[in-house]
């Protein structure tokens, strides 16, 4: 047996020696076109220059994360961290392991300790990958997780440089990459995404007796998620795109409610054909889609989504399409499923709806991003209070030291950024999301709901197992908002006329 042979799983058969003389022959050459450069590498320039700014004189290793394991030797679909996702215009399942280093470009390469951090002139970017391994490789017939055989044709160097415009080089030189001038030029790595990286960015910190506080890395990680809370012109359109996918997913569902009823397990079937066209249409869902029929409604979570579908039902749809370049919408309705809501469905519906109104009205440059949710609950808290709910005034409610009660029909915030993440900038700074403001090119949901559980004793009967929420995508411009989600209709009327369209004549 030849000495080549890699390691095998228990149920492979050995290659022969013939195998590995004969895999390598006979295969036509790989394109010499490079492929076009991503669109949105015409923008990650500016994020890696604003980035750069952040941290003259530091080197930065924003890691894309490994594949990660379903079961056993089979892996979910890889996804790159976001952070790495913006910085590089890489989407859909580019590239498993790559990393990329921001490395600081010294007045004197040679010795950084004579360059002291300021005077480091900005950074030089270099994408770490895994590129295709020739055919001669037992990586091209034998790897299930690299190789050409196993995984179709990934991208050479150049092919890779060609697409993001950025220098490409293999993986295998990384370690020698971080191990330059450890002692002197501080490092910071996103340290969640990676752990064999970040192990060996640690054991050649202790090795090189480097000083460290992880704090340095955790702000890396702030900055990354700060850099995206204004959204660029590929960005919002990228969202526009996602938006636009999504109402194409939404109707689909709703031509096939009948079908839903008919078949039993009806939620699924809702998951199931949105989940077609986020797949046919964009990369993927954004997030685990909430088809959420009847009392499930008032689950906030209910990703289970193996209820029935019955008519007179409202059912709650939380879904997103993510599109190729990982930017997802995230979008509810919730629909009557025979076309029409009941007076008491309506009458949640329009509560929620009045809410949202305030909420999106409220969404304006120079707001508070708290503002919005404050507008929002407002509505909210009126409508149970005037339905009997709320065991306090209004105002004894909204006082948030020692109110709040309402919050046991509307647990959740009104609004999130959204972008690559559906829940976008999660590691800002506390300032800067909930107590920051909102500016021209963020993008943020808003989302009130109302949740009357079906054992809600304090909830009149009738209104009992009802759960309404409206989402929709706002970008704040110049002089207001737009709503990226307006393609799906919000007004009850108007979801009734669009129902119709798309429903069969009873
Ligand atoms: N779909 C998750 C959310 O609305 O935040
Ligand atoms: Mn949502
Ligand atoms: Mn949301």
């Amino acid at each position: 047996m030849n000495d080549q042979q890699p390691r095998l799983p228990n149920r492979q058969t050995p290659f022969s020696d013939a195998f590995v003389a004969f895999i390598p022959t006979d295969w036509a050459p790989y394109p010499a076109e490079l492929p076009d450069r991503l669109p949105a590498a015409e923008f990650t320039e500016h994020r890696r220059d604003t980035i750069s700014a952040a941290f003259p004189g530091e080197r930065l290793v924003i890691p894309a994360g490994p594949l990660s394991v379903r079961s056993n030797d089979t892996d979910y679909r890889f996804r790159p961290h976001s952070a790495f996702a913006h910085l590089t215009g890489l989407g859909s399942d580019r590239e498993p392991d790559a990393v990329l280093v921001l490395e600081p470009s010294f007045t004197d390469a040679d010795d950084p300790a004579e360059a002291s951090g300021v005077d480091a002139e900005g950074h030089t970017a270099t994408l770490y990958f895994k590129p295709r391994a020739p055919r001669t490789d037992p990586e091209f017939y034998a790897d299930a997780r690299y190789g050409e055989m196993w995984v179709g044709t990934r991208d050479s160097l150049e092919e890779l440089e060609a697409l993001t415009g950025l220098p490409c080089r293999p993986l295998a030189e990384l370690p020698a990459a971080l191990t330059l001038h450890i002692d002197r030029v501080d490092t910071r790595v996103v340290r969640e995404v990676d752990d064999r990286l970040t192990k060996l960015l640690d054991e050649l910190r202790r090795s090189n007796a480097v000083e460290f506080d992880p704090c340095v890395d955790a702000e890396l990680a702030t900055a990354l998620s700060e850099l995206r809370l204004i959204k660029d012109d590929f960005e919002i359109g990228q969202l526009q795109l996602a938006c636009d996918d999504t109402a194409v997913g939404f109707e689909a569902v709703v031509r096939d409610f009948p079908t839903a009823v008919a078949q039993g397990r009806g939620e699924r079937w809702c998951e199931g054909v949105f989940g077609l066209h986020a797949r046919h249409r964009g990369n993927d869902v954004g997030y685990g889609s909430i088809c959420a029929a009847g009392d499930h409604a008032n689950t906030l979570h209910w990703i289970r989504n193996d209820g029935e579908l019955a008519d007179g039902d409202l059912i709650l749809m939380d879904m997103g399409v993510e599109v190729e370049t990982l930017y997802t919408a995230d979008i509810t309705r919730t629909l009557p499923v025979n076309g029409r809501f009941t007076p008491a469905q309506r009458k949640v519906y329009e509560a929620v709806l009045e809410a949202q109104q305030a909420g999106i009205d409220a969404a304006r440059p120079g707001a508070r991003f708290t503002d919005v949710h404050e507008a929002a609950i407002r509505v909210v808290a009126r409508h149970l209070h005037a339905w009997g709910i709320l065991p306090v005034s209004v105002e004894e409610s909204l006082d948030q030291l020692n109110g709040g009660h309402h919050r046991r029909w509307m647990v959740h915030g009104t609004s999130h950024h959204l972008g690559i993440d559906v829940h976008d900038c999660a590691e800002a700074r506390q300032e800067y999301y909930r107590g920051g403001v909102l500016r021209p090119g963020m993008v943020i949901t808003v989302e009130p709901g109302i949740y009357l559980k079906a054992t809600d004793l304090l909830v009149p009967e009738e209104l009992r197992g009802i759960g309404v929420r409206i989402e929709d995508d706002i970008l704040i411009t110049e002089d207001g908002n737009r709503n990226l989600s307006d393609k799906l209709p919000r007004d009850p009327d108007a979801v009734e006329a669009w129902l119709a369209g798309l429903l069969p004549k009873s």
